[in-house]
This record gives C-alpha cells, structure tokens and sequence, in this order.
C-alpha cells in the first residue's frame, strides 16, 4: 500500500475528517502533520457525530495506529478532553493505538491570551482567527522559546523553562496587550499534570513513522485546514500560521519526501471560508444562504458561520499546483440538489484583463471579479447514489467540468456525511 497525502484544497473544512476515515480502514498509520486545535473534523459514525482537533481522523478504526507528529501544535487540555470524550463513547484510545510526538510544541495559555488580545486589538482588520493560540505559539516555536512535549516530562527542565519564557510572555500580556498576567505555580502544576496523564503516548514518533515505512507499512498524512490557509502559499495574511500544503507533511512528521507515493486533494463541491481574507466566489445573499443552510455550514471549532460562494476553478488549479495532486476526494455533491443554476468560476477579472491563475497579491486578489461558466441545476436528492450512472445528467456534466477546468481526475465523490455515502471512482490507495 502506498503513502499518501490527504490534503484540503480551498480555505478548510472540506470533509478532510470524513475522506480520511473513509480509507484509514486499509493503511496501518495516520499522522497529522501540523495546526493544533483550530482544526475541527468531523466524522459521522452510525448516526454519532465525532469532531476531532488534534488527535488523527483514524482513530475510529480499530487497527489503525493514529500519531500527531511534531508539526502539530498540541494544546494538552484540549486534548485530554479529546480522550476523554472519546473513551466515553467506546472508542479505544491507548498507547497501541494513539502516539503523540515528544517534539510537538505545547500550546500554553499564554498562547491562548495573546491570541485573543491580539484580535481585540486590530478590531476591524482581524484575522478572525480561532482563538487557540496558534500563531502565538508557532511564533514561540521559530522563536526558539517554545516549550516541546519532552520538555513535559520532566519537572525540573519544565518549571526552569516556563520561568523563563513566562517572565517575557507577561510583560507581553500586560505592557502591550494590556491584559492580565499568568501566575507561574498554577500553570507550572496543571501543565506538568497534563505530561503525567499523555506520558504514555508521547515518544519519539519521526522513528516511529520511519520503521514503519521500513517495514512495508503504509501511512496516511491528514492534513489541517488548507491550502489557501498555509502560511507560504495562502491568502496572507489571512491564513493559518501552519505549512497546510502536502509539504508540510514531510517537515511536520519527519518523513521524507522520496518516501511519499500519492497526493489525494479534498475539495468541496462549492467553497467556504471561516474567518476574514478575500474570496473572489463568495455569493452574499440567498444562494450563499441556500448554501449555508442545506450544507450546515457552521464552524465545526468555533460555531460561527462559514461563508459560502461557488466552485473556484482558478484557486482549485493552483492548489493542484502547489502540492502535486493527482485525484480529488469531491466531497458535498449532495448540498447542490435543488439549484437551478449553478456556478463555476473559470477565471477573474482584475482591472479589465482575465487571470487565469491565482494572483500572489492580496491587493489584487481583493478587487478580482470572478469570471462564471453556468450549468444547469439538478432537484433530485442525490444521497443515496451509488454509482455515477445513477446521477442525473446534469451533476455528471457539473462534475465532468471540474475535471476539465482544473486538469485533475476526481476519484471519490461523497454525497453525504456518513461512511457509505460515497462513489468511489478510482482507488487512491490503488
Ligand atoms: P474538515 O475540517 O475538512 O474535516 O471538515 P469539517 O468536518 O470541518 O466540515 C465538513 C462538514 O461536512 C462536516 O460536518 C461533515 O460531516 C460534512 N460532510 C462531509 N462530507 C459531506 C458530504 O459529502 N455531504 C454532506 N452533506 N456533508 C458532508
Ligand atoms: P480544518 O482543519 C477552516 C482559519 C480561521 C482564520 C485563520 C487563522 O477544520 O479545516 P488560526 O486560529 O489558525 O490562527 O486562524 O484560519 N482556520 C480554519 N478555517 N478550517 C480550519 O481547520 C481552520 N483552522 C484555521 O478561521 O481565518
Ligand atoms: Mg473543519
């Protein structure tokens, strides 16, 4: 079996949760490779609704190992919830079947705080970020003040460690956010606590990955959020503060490149977006609505309202670009039952001229017009088909002109949240 990446292609939350339980049945390890607890995938399991932040989406197959790799950024109380919570609803979580690695950055609540204090601050040009502390502790991690999971583990390098980078985080907090400081004793207690409780897990997953491609095994990289969102190569600022691209996968888990076979990209049927930044497709009014609505389309994290627009072809071409896709996992098919026309963005217009692909800047990508090619909707509900013969005419000629206006081959397509709702085209373990 091959080493693949599963990787989201537009702003995130386009069922990476959902595709990645669906083929974890048949590899023996998936390993997230980077965010933390701003990343909300969902998997519906048997009617039961299970939204995973740091721990991988195998970790409902039996046999799967899952493993957070050391490009994760890991909030330990969030995930101590996590465990729990999954525990208590019959889910086998112990160290033969989760491992977290013991250079995977902790998030601390300072991180959380000046996150927070920060959005306060730019008022109307925020990011709109989750609030988990995730630029403010991978900004510690470059910075070389973060504090590692093995750092944990030990009293003595952990209080020394938290005494020093909490002297400067706090003047931080109250001299320039104006917010109030984090005592040293209680989170020295609680956070050496949480390192007790996850020592189980935490080990040294790079070789643990590593043997295990030695040994014939085959993993699954799930990534966070999405490309629009990497740090590098999405609509900065409005991003994460994450390598979301199927590169990251290698840094993120210390596997590398030469080892991995497939690139499988995770596209909505239309697009959304959490959060502030450009979105050259967003259709404001009732068509967003509609899609809104019949898509539940509310932040799996946060709650908030996702914004919704048509397909993006241009942003599709690039994302396939970026990290080398060769299939797509096309996910919300059924959402799109009961439009009578529906849009594909083909390419945009800035100042009079078409652009094919996506621009770099962000002052021109806010003032792109999208350019639309319309098809004719469909009524039927589509949940339930299970062979592409079965679709109306109309949604295999939707389907047809992604293929054709992004140059990549779709493999799965689900039409619907549940485990058999899905055609699969081609296999992309092969
Ligand atoms: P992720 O962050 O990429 O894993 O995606 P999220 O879990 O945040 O958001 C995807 C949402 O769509 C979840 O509520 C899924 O249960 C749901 N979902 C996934 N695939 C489908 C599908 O094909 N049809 C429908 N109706 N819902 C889906
Ligand atoms: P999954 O893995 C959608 C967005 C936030 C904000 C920006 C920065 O579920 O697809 P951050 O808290 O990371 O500093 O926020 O990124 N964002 C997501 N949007 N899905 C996600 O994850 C996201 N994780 C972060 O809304 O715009
Ligand atoms: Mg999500």
């Amino acid at each position: 079996m091959p080493n693949i990446v599963v990787v989201g292609t537009q702003w995130g939350d386009e069922g990476k949760g959902r595709i990645v339980d669906l083929i974890a049945e048949r590899v023996e390890i998936v390993a997230r490779y980077q965010g933390g607890g701003n990343a909300g995938h969902t998997i519906v399991l048997d009617g039961r609704t299970v939204i995973l932040h740091h721990i991988p989406s195998g970790i409902l197959r039996e046999d799967t190992l899952s493993v957070i790799g050391n490009g994760v950024v890991v909030d330990p109380k969030v995930l101590t919830e996590e465990i729990r919570g999954l525990r208590e609803g019959g889910f086998r979580i112990d160290s033969d079947n989760f491992r977290l690695s013991e250079r995977a950055h902790v998030v601390m609540p300072y991180h959380r705080e000046i996150d927070l204090g920060r959005e306060e601050m730019r008022g109307e040009s925020k990011i709109g970020t989750t609030g988990r502390g995730i630029g403010p502790v991978y900004e510690d991690k470059v910075a070389r003040r973060g504090i590692k999971f093995s750092d944990l583990l030990s009293p003595e390098v952990f209080s020394k460690r938290l005494l020093q980078v909490l002297e400067d985080r706090n003047l931080y907090l109250t001299r320039v956010l104006g917010r109030d400081e984090i005592p040293f004793d209680r989170v020295c207690d609680e956070y050496l606590e949480y390192g007790r409780q996850l020592k189980p897990f935490i080990c040294d997953t790079t070789t643990l990955l590593n043997m295990g491609v030695g040994e014939g095994k085959s993993i699954l990289f799930e990534g966070a959020q999405g490309t629009l969102l990497d740090i590098d190569f999405g609509t900065y600022p409005y991003v994460t503060s994450s390598s979301a691209g199927a590169a990251g996968a290698c840094v993120g888990t210390g596997v590398s490149p030469s080892k991995i076979d497939v690139v499988m990209g995770v596209a909505k049927a239309y697009i959304t977006r959490v959060g502030g930044g450009p979105f050259p497709t967003e259709v404001e009014g009732e068509p967003g609505e509609k899609l809104r609505t019949q898509g539940g389309e509310f932040g799996a994290t946060t709650g908030r309202p996702r914004r919704c627009g048509w397909f993006d072809a241009v942003a599709l071409r690039y994302s396939v670009m970026i990290n080398g896709i060769s299939g797509l996992a096309l996910t919300k098919m059924d959402v799109l039952s009961g439009f009578d026309t529906l849009k594909i963005c083909t390419s945009y217009k800035y100042k009079g001229e078409h652009i094919e692909s996506f621009p770099s800047s962000q002052e021109v990508l806010w003032s792109c017009e999208p350019v639309y090619e319309e098809f004719p909707g469909w009524e039927e509900d589509i949940s339930g088909v299970r062979d592409m013969g079965d679709l109306p005419p109309e949604a295999r000629r939707y389907l047809d002109a992604i293929e054709e206006l992004t140059g990549v081959t779709i493999w799965i397509v689900s039409l619907g949240p549940s485990r058999d709702e899905v055609i699969l085209i081609k296999d992309p373990l092969g």
